[in-house]
């Protein structure tokens, strides 16, 4: 993991439990860091608009999924720009509040 890469992750200083948004997942490699800190009580939303990386980043996140201590892991093909004003299934209110 590069210097410029972890302290991109520490800095978001992630609290373990919470419910976070990427709200550019590309293909996973930030969320995964994210994921790792958050443990089996969190929960991590993904969004991207560009369906062919949201598929990478589910292939990604799923390498991981049988980890013990494990989130939530929720990837959506949406526009982050549609976020305020989404009712639709997966980012309506239940979401909210989220952690970072
Ligand atoms: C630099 S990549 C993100 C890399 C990611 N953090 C990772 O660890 O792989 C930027 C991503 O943002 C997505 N993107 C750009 N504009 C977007 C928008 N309005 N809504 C959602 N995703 C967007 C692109 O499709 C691209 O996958």
């Amino acid at each position: 993991m590069s210097g410029s890469f972890k302290r991109t992750i520490d800095f978001l200083a992630v609290r373990r439990g919470g419910t976070y948004i990427d709200a550019t997942v590309g293909l996973g490699g930030h969320s995964l860091e994210i994921a790792k800190r958050l443990g089996a009580p969190g929960h991590l939303i993904g969004l991207d608009k560009d369906p062919v990386a949201l598929e990478i980043a589910r292939k990604t996140l799923s390498l991981a999924v049988d980890r013990p201590d494990w989130p939530t892991i929720t990837l959506l093909h949406r526009s982050f720009a549609e976020i305020a004003n989404d009712q639709r299934p997966g980012l309506s209110t239940e979401f909210w509040p989220t952690s970072g």
